[in-house]
């Protein structure tokens, strides 16, 4: 056994026995066994992946073109300013376009933790991503957006400069350098300008107008809602560090906007990387702890307007890959960590409050956050193209309390620790623009239930974080009829046990299972047009890793993911099976109504 104090001097960053065992588990680690089937000199990179419903494929007959933007190696970047291009929308195909794909491929090789990425366009976040971790043998991954929603931006003038954010840290231990690439595509003319969806059939009901054809088409106007220095080693990210730290930003939109959504951006790092397993502070107090990892296992998002409360979420737990046990993300990721999902706030009913020309505050904030959270958002807006100034009032406004219950027990090492929350509001307000005088109606109730478990002396770990959030948005024409709506449900179940042995020489032996899904169902109504989303992805990892101080030398999992997708037209089902780095098995089943085939591969 390692003595204690030789711990300590070789590990400032634990400077005491953390929780329960002396390791704090879950954790981030690096991974640094040879890579399966021995580290051949010239063996060939490997592809990671992360599953998900590929993009649309555009008809072969519209205009495509790819424009390279950025190329950079993220060497020993910790602290410095974000990576810079300048950007220009393509002459070859001008705006607008049926869809443009932000691409982002990345190769590493060596030894390197994960790393936290954005990607920026003047300030607005266009993806939020997290890096795999390298073998000497290198891994490259490429990752594709779909960006269409951010046309407001990519079509503004010459002039424009992406950013690029990675920071890495490269030393004599951990070798690995970044290089990042990314290029946008833009393929031809929407189907809107050729077709008239939704919103367009013509109204044979004079008494309620139809929701714009602009409705459904992205923002006129996108303002950044970030750390608009950006210049700086902070980058755009507002860096929120406990649970009083609100950062906004003072804003000024046009009062002609009769459409509002706040699309917010978060991941957390540091003390918080693993929320939905920390312990109360009295657990750690009572057993005389110092880890700084604490204030227990419930975070939510919530933004505001001017100080009011307008909505909030609870995160979905991205895992990244160097997460729990990294040897379960080679070559599958983590749900969501090459592309983490963005959280959508309807301030339609607010827009009373922000279309006077005057400037006002949208302010983020983390319900018992703890250091660190980088967040950041995008205020899309949507103009009235026939007239300069709308009216508006927010209606009833339901004041949303957060209940919560929280229920502890504690014995030395061992703990219980159960959450549970619940917040409902309800909000309206209306809007009257050249298209008619809609009244946006939106509820929402979040739910959550959070249990941490420690056993055995803090060396058994139960997590369990349940979370459902449900949304419903309707909007009403002048005479109260529902020309709108859109129902959406989202879930995410995480659970997992570690259990954590002492190996021989100093080394820890981590036992894991666990089970991660993404549950999302939207469906969306409005005259002469009905669909219904279902998003179902679930992982499902074990196996066994030895542990040196932050180090995985060897062990043994196996993971398994099952993606879903299914709209009105289309179904994909992907399941992949993965063994100590290698895919046994990945079958792809496809249909698309149109087509009534059923493609097996
Ligand atoms: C980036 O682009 C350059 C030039 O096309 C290419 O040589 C390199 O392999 C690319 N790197 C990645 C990570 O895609
Ligand atoms: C919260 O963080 C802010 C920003 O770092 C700091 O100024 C403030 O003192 C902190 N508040 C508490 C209660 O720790
Ligand atoms: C924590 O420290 C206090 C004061 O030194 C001591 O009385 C107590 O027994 C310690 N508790 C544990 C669980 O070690
Ligand atoms: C710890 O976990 C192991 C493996 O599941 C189990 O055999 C053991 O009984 C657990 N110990 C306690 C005290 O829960
Ligand atoms: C818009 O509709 C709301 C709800 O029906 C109504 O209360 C309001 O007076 C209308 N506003 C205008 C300017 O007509
Ligand atoms: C533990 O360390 C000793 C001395 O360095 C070495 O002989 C032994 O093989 C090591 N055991 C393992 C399992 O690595
Ligand atoms: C890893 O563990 C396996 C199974 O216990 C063992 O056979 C192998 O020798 C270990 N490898 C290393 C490098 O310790
Ligand atoms: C893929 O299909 C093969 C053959 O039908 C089957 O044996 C395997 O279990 C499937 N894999 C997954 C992950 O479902």
């Amino acid at each position: 056994m390692a003595p204690l104090y030789l711990f300590l001097l070789l590990s400032p960053l634990l400077a005491a026995p953390a929780i329960g065992a002396d390791e704090e588990v879950p954790n981030r680690y690096a991974v640094r066994r040879a890579p399966p089937g021995g580290a051949g000199v010239n063996a060939a990179a490997q592809e990671y992946l992360d599953p998900t419903f590929p993009l649309p494929r555009p008809p072969a007959a519209a205009p495509h073109c790819t424009v390279p933007v950025l190329s950079y190696s993220f060497g020993d970047t910790y602290g410095a300013a974000p990576a810079k291009a300048s950007y220009a929308p393509p002459a070859g195909c001008p705006a607008p376009w049926s869809l443009v794909v932000l691409t982002f491929s990345a190769y590493c090789a060596g030894d390197q933790y994960d790393r936290v990425a954005a990607v920026w366009l003047d300030g607005a976040e266009l993806l939020r991503t997290t890096t795999a971790e390298p073998t000497p043998d290198g891994v490259g991954w490429t990752v594709r957006k779909d960006v269409t929603r951010y046309s407001a931006l990519l079509r503004s003038p010459p002039g424009g400069v992406l950013s690029v954010m990675l920071e890495n840290v490269v030393n004599d231990k951990y070798t690995g350098v970044y290089s990042v690439n990314v290029s946008l595509e833009f393929h031809g003319t929407p189907p809107f300008l050729s077709s008239s969806p939704a919103g367009g059939v013509a109204s044979n009901d004079p008494e309620a107008p139809p929701l714009p054809d602009s409705y459904f088409q992205p923002a006129d106007l996108i303002i950044p809602i970030s750390d608009g220095k950006g210049n700086g080693k902070n980058g755009f990210w507002f860096r929120i560090q406990n649970a009083s730290d609100s950062h906004s930003k003072l804003v000024t939109i046009p009062s002609s906007t009769y459409r509002a959504v706040l699309e917010v951006f978060v991941s957390p790092h540091s003390n918080d990387e693993f929320w939905y397993s920390n312990p109360p502070d009295i657990y750690i107090k009572e057993n005389n702890l110092t880890t700084p990892r604490g204030n227990a296992a419930y975070r939510e998002v919530v933004v505001s307007v001017d100080h009011r409360f307008v909505g909030s979420f609870v995160p979905f737990p991205v895992i990244y890959t160097g997460g729990i046990n990294p040897l379960f993300w080679q070559p599958v990721t983590a749900l969501g960590a090459f592309d983490l999902p963005t959280y959508d706030i309807e301030l339609t009913p607010f827009l009373a409050l922000l279309v006077d020309s005057n400037a006002h505050d949208i302010g983020l904030s983390v319900v018992d956050g703890i250091a660190e959270w980088l967040v950041d958002a995008n205020l899309h807006l949507w103009l009235d193209p026939s007239s300069s100034d709308v009216h508006a009032a927010l209606g009833p406004y339901q004041t949303p309390r957060l209940k919560l219950s929280r229920h502890y027990s504690t014995r030395l090492l061992d703990g219980k620790f159960k959450i549970k929350a619940k917040r409902k509001s309800s909000f309206s307000g209306w809007v009257k623009s050249s298209f008619g005088n809609f009244t946006t109606e939106v509820e929402t109730e979040l739910k959550a239930t959070s249990y941490v478990e420690f056993a055995n002396e803090g060396r058994n770990k139960t997590v369990s974080l349940e979370v459902k959030q449900e949304t419903k948005t309707l909007i009403r024409a002048d005479t109260r009829r529902v020309i709108g709506k859109v129902e959406k449900e989202a879930k995410y179940p995480l659970s997992f046990f570690t259990e954590t042995e002492d190996g021989e020489n100093g080394t820890s032996i981590v036992t894991v299972s666990l089970s991660h899904g993404l549950n999302v169902e939207t469906e969306f109504e409005t005259k002469g047009f009905e669909n219904k989303e279902k998003l179902d992805d679930q992982q499902t990892a074990m196996g066994w890793m030895v542990v040196v101080d932050h180090d995985v030398v060897n062990g043994s999992v196996t993971t398994t993911q099952t993606y879903r997708f299914s709209d009105e037209e289309r179904e994909y089902e992907r399941m992949i099976d993965v063994m100590d780095g290698a895919v046994l098995s990945d079958n792809v089943t496809e249909s698309f109504s149109a087509m009534a085939g059923i493609a097996v591969v």
